[in-house]
């Protein structure tokens, strides 16, 4: 019986099984590969607004991966890895790595077959996980039309949908089938209606996955494919799939999460930024969207990506510096029901704008982890880490908000409670929970300070703040002080 039964069970297993659940505790370190580190441990100048490599490599994050490890990530995302067009456009370069021209041929500026293999090894032996970022909607030219002899495998201009730029975004087939780009570089759309190009990814995604041992991946321009081309394509990759859905609106991102494991929380996002970017930011609208979210999504929020900065939009401090509002706004990923994901430079207080700014190299900050950002997130890390430890529950329980003021927000998930506040550092910010899971005189910390306080009867929690701050609180049963003052001293 158990004969027969057992090559059945081992087909269905994926080769590399890295799951949805296994992701869920993981917190993910987003990077620019040509950005954070280069192989020598040089420190090559690198302006940003003129848009051409600037020396980051595999074996350059190889170098630095103690510097990500130590702030508590255990997974990282890095820049897509294949063979981009070369040389400059009216763009610039393609040192982002988003502009595929042969999905076959790996990126040379980032090092070759054996460097990128090492990186997967390197993080496998630390425990950690490599995300692969890949972009399957489009190839990139430098001329319209393209010349499709430079692209692999698609090399005829019958592979791609017949040109059209994307003119109406209430037109999810102009969405699918025109083509994102400019007239310096036109994003020539892959015909993912054809057979051959169906197979072809199919194959080459498992193939891909398999060469590196790729433990999940970030899937860019989701919305710009056909939905029911997704869970074809997930189930080839065999690994936990987060897809970029580039839309605030809740319902219309709703859909894409029936087709891959997650999407990265783009709705959220957008009201997370508003909420703290200003003292006058809404705070009630950061609570209702995540509650409609957590009601329309497949899994609710759980399988989100969660994130205040990435790559394309304008990094936090470009436009509040106030430290208060920066520490409550990065927290907001750490504490809530998805996973976490935070992109390299926001813990060394980084203020790039808009795309090119927000790319800058990691290696002129010098990766001081001696810097009250880069401690705040090794603590939000830990906080997290010992939340899920303790409570068997704590990722499948919903987020509540037991308190909301027009400047202060509580958010509770057992055992942990995050007040958070958007009064600046100019307030003193007061929080009043009448009720929550912990026991009457339970002993709590704010992991933020290492202060401690009692929880009241019906575990009552009321605390006022200092300077705009959050706090995070856990009961030292789960985090103590000893070790709240470890992480807040050593580095
Ligand atoms: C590091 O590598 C860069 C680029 O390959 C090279 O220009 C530089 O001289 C090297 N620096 C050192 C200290 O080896
Ligand atoms: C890959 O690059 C490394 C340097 O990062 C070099 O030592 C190695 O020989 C290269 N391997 C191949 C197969 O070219
Ligand atoms: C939607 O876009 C497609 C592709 O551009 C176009 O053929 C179609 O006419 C558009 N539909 C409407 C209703 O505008
Ligand atoms: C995977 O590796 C095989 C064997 O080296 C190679 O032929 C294939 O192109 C690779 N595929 C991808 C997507 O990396
Ligand atoms: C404090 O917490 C740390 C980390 O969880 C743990 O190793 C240590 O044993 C704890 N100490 C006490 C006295 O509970």
């Amino acid at each position: 019986m158990l004969r027969q039964l057992l090559p059945a069970l081992l087909t269905a297993l994926p080769a590399f099984s890295a799951s949805a659940a296994d992701w869920q505790q993981r917190s993910i370190y987003q990077l620019v590969t040509d950005r954070f580190a280069t192989t020598n441990g040089s420190y090559p100048s690198c302006d940003t607004e003129d848009r051409v490599y600037c020396g980051g490599t595999w074996q350059g994050v190889i170098r630095q991966l103690d510097y990500i490890q130590n702030m508590g990530f255990d997974a990282i995302w890095i820049s897509p890895i294949v063979a981009n067009l070369e040389g400059s456009t009216g763009d610039g370069e393609s040192y982002h790595g988003y502009w595929t021209v042969d999905q076959n041929s790996l990126n040379s500026h980032f090092g070759n077959e054996s460097d990128l293999l090492e990186l997967s090894s390197q993080l496998h032996s630390r425990g950690m996980y490599l995300m692969l970022d890949v972009v399957v909607n489009h190839m990139a030219a430098d001329t319209l039309p393209p010349d499709y002899v430079l692209f692999a495998p698609f090399n005829a201009e019958s592979d791609f949908h017949t040109f059209c730029w994307i003119t109406n975004y209430n037109n999810q087939t102009n969405v699918e089938q025109c083509w994102l780009g400019d007239d310096n570089v036109p994003l020539a759309d892959c015909d993912t209606e054809s057979d051959y190009v169906i197979d072809f990814f199919y194959k080459w995604i498992g193939d891909l996955v398999a060469n590196y041992s790729a433990d999940g991946l970030r899937i860019d321009t989701v919305k710009h494919v056909r939905s029911d081309f997704w869970p074809g394509f997930a189930e080839a990759a065999g690994v936990f799939t987060i897809g970029e859905v580039l839309d605030g609106d809740v319902d219309y991102v709703s859909t894409y999460t029936e087709v891959l494991d997650a999407v990265l929380d783009y709705p959220t996002y957008y009201q997370l930024f508003y909420a703290f970017e200003s003292t006058s930011g809404s705070l009630s609208n950061l609570v209702s969207w995540v509650q409609q979210s957590q009601s329309t999504y497949k899994n609710g929020e759980f399988m989100t990506g969660s994130f205040l900065e990435n790559q394309d939009n304008p990094r936090f401090q470009s436009v509040q510096t106030d430290q208060a509002l920066v520490s409550n706004a990065i927290s907001w990923p750490f504490i809530q029901d998805g996973i976490p994901i935070l992109y390299y430079g926001q813990e060394q207080g980084y203020t790039g704008s808009n795309d090119p700014y927000n790319r800058e190299a990691l290696w002129l900050s010098g990766y001081v982890e001696d810097k009250p950002l880069v401690k705040l997130v090794r603590t939000l890390n830990a906080a997290r880490k010992a939340a899920i430890a303790a409570s068997s529950d704590y990722l499948s329980t919903v987020l509540t908000f037991p308190s909301v003021t027009s400047s202060t927000l509580a958010v509770y998930k057992q055992p942990m409670l995050a007040l958070l506040t958007n009064g600046g550092s100019s307030s003193t910010p007061s929080w009043s929970v009448s009720s929550t899971d912990y026991s009457n005189g339970e002993e709590l910390i704010n992991v933020l300070t290492c202060d401690t306080l009692t929880a009241g009867s019906n575990g009552a929690v009321s605390v006022t703040g200092s300077e705009g701050m959050p706090q995070i609180l856990l009961p030292t049963s789960v985090f103590n002080v000893t070790y709240c003052n470890e992480l807040l001293s050593t580095y």
